[in-house]
C-alpha cells in the first residue's frame, strides 16, 4: 500500500503545469459513444478513473489508443454492448456517464447502480427521471438499471438541484433525440460547457451553455472530432492553496484563470498575493500568516466542494476564526478527524465547520477517505511540523496527475512510501 511521507515546514518555489480536468475528461470520453469514427482526445490525464473509464469504454467494444504525450485516438464504430457491469461502476460512480449515451446510440444500456459513497447519498434519480421523460422505459433490476426506447424525444427537463454529470447525461442523450430538449436548472459548471462544445463540434445544436437553460435540438447523426480537455481548474485550486499552506511562490501554469474567480477572490481575502500573467498562468505568494475567511460550497460559479477540504486546511492555521459550509455533500467532513489529529482546532456542527486557526500543526499518522480529502491532507503534511505520513494515497492517484512529484519539484519534502497493510481495527 502506497503512502506520502511529508516533512513540512518548507517553503515552495518554482512553476507546475497543471493537467486536463479530470470531470471534464470522463463525460468526454463518454461522449465518443454517441459517433462513429476516429475521435483524437489530446490533453487527456494520466489518472486512475481516466484508466477506469477507458477500461470501461473498452468493455463496450471501443477501441481506445493512449499515446506517451496525453492524446486518446478512440474510436466507437464497433460499440457491441450496452451493459456497464458492477464490477467498474462500483470503482468509479461517473460510470453512470455511459447511460444516456447508450441509450441514445443503442436504445437499450443496462448500468450498474452506483450505490453509496464516502462524501454521501449521491442519488442518480434525475439522471432517471430525465430519461423517463425522454420516452425511455426504466426499470431497476438486480442493482441494474435498464433503459430501452426505440428514439428518445426531447422533453423539458427541471434539474432541482443543478447536477453536473446530470446535466451532462441528459444533454448528451438529447443531441441524438427527436426534437427540442430543454434542461432547465442546468449546472453552468466549466466542464458542462467544455462538453457542450465538444457536441458542437460534433455537430450538435446546443444554446445556452454556461447558463441554467440549455436547449439542445436533436440529430440523427454526430461527427467524430479532435478536442482538447480544457485544464483541471480544482487541481489548479489545490496547487495555490498549496502555497497558502506551506508560505512561499508558485507559478501555476495552463490554467484558466476565469474557471477559479471564485476561489481566487477567497484566497485574496484570505491574505494570499494572486497575479493573472499571460491569460493562462497564475503568481501565487503567501507571506505572513493567513486570515480566517467564511467559506460557503456552491454550485459553479460559486466556491466548489471539490475545494472546500484544501482551504479548510488553510484556515485551520489562519489567524482567527472560520466558518466553513458544506451545501453541496451532506457527508463531506471526513477530513476534519483527520486534520484534528495534527492538532487543528476544528468542531463540526450540522453542514457548517468552525474552524479556529492555531499557531501551526504537526505532523502524525493520517488516513485519506476520499479524492479531495486526501489533498487535503497532503496540504496540512506541508504546513504541519514535522513528519506526516498520508496513508490511502489510492483516493489521490484518481484525481491528481503526479501531484508527490510535482510538489517535489517546486521544492516540498514528500516521497511516496510502501507501508504494511495495517488494519487500525
Ligand atoms: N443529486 C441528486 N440526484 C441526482 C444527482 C445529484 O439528489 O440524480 C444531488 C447530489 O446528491 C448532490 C447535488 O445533487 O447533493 C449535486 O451533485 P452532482 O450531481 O452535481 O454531483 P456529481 O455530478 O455526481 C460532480 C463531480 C464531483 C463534484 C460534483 C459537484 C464529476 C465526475 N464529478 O459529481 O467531483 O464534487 O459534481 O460539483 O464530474 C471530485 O472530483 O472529487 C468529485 C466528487
Amino acid at each position: 500500500m502506497d503512502c506520502l511521507e511529508i516533512k513540512g515546514g518548507r517553503t515552495l518555489s518554482g512553476t507546475i503545469r497543471i493537467s486536463g480536468a479530470k470531470n471534464a475528461a470522463l463525460p468526454i470520453l463518454s461522449a465518443t459513444l454517441l459517433a462513429e469514427g476516429a475521435f483524437r482526445l489530446s490533453e487527456v490525464p494520466s489518472l486512475e478513473d481516466v484508466r477506469i473509464f477507458a477500461e470501461l469504454l473498452r468493455e463496450l467494444g471501443v477501441e481506445i489508443k493512449s499515446l506517451e504525450d496525453s492524446t486518446f485516438l478512440i474510436d466507437s464504430s464497433k460499440l457491441n454492448s450496452h451493459e456497464a457491469p458492477y464490477e467498474l461502476v462500483r470503482r468509479m460512480r461517473a460510470s453512470v456517464l455511459v447511460l444516456g449515451p447508450l441509450v441514445a446510440r443503442l436504445g437499450r444500456a443496462r448500468v450498474s447502480l452506483p450505490g453509496g459513497c464516502a462524501i454521501g447519498a449521491r442519488p442518480i434519480d434525475f439522471h432517471l427521471k430525465g430519461l423517463e421523460l425522454m420516452g425511455a422505459k426504466l426499470e431497476i433490476r438486480q442493482g441494474f438499471v435498464e433503459a430501452r426506447a426505440r428514439r428518445l424525444r426531447g422533453a423539458q427537463i427541471y434539474f432541482d438541484i443543478p447536477s453536473v454529470t446530470g446535466t451532462e447525461n441528459l444533454m448528451m442523450a438529447a443531441c441524438l433525440a427527436k426534437g427540442k430538449t430543454v434542461l432547465e436548472n442546468a449546472a453552468r459548471e466549466p466542464e458542462v460547457v467544455a462538453l457542450g462544445n465538444m457536441l458542437k463540434e460534433m455537430g450538435a445544436d446546443i444554446h445556452g451553455l454556461g447558463t441554467d437553460t440549455i436547449i439542445i435540438h436533436g440529430s440523427r447523426h454526430l461527427r467524430p472530432v479532435t478536442c482538447t480537455i480544457i485544464p483541471d481548474r480544482i487541481e489548479a485550486g489545490t496547487y495555490l492553496m498549496a502555497a497558502g499552506a506551506a508560505g512561499g511562490e508558485l507559478t501555476i501554469e495552463n490554467c484558466v484563470p476565469e474557471h477559479l474567480d471564485t476561489v481566487m477572490l477567497k484566497l485574496k481575502a484570505a491574505g494570499l498575493k494572486l497575479k493573472i500573467i499571460d491569460s493562462d498562468k497564475i503568481r501565487v505568494r503567501r507571506r505572513g500568516r493567513l486570515n480566517s475567511v467564511d467559506v460557503k460550497t456552491q454550485p459553479y460559479p460559486g466556491f466548489p466542494t471539490d475545494l472546500q477540504a484544501q482551504i479548510m486546511v488553510l484556515m485551520a492555521v489562519a489567524g482567527k476564526l472560520s466558518v466553513i459550509t458544506e451545501t453541496i455533500f451532506e457527508n463531506r467532513f471526513m477530513h476534519v478527524a483527520e486534520l484534528k489529529r495534527l492538532g487543528a482546532d476544528i468542531r463540526v456542527e450540522g453542514r457548517s465547520a468552525i474552524v479556529r486557526g492555531v499557531k501551526h500543526l504537526n505532523g502524525a499518522p493520517v488516513m485519506a477517505t476520499d479524492l479531495r480529502a486526501s489533498a487535503c491532507l497532503v496540504l496540512a503534511g506541508l504546513a504541519a511540523k514535522g513528519t506526516t505520513l498520508v496513508q490511502g494515497v489510492h483516493h489521490l492517484d484518481r484525481g491528481y496527475e503526479r501531484m508527490d512529484e510535482k510538489l517535489a519539484q517546486v521544492g516540498a519534502r514528500i516521497r511516496r512510501v510502501k507501508m504494511q497493510d495495517s488494519d487500525p481495527g
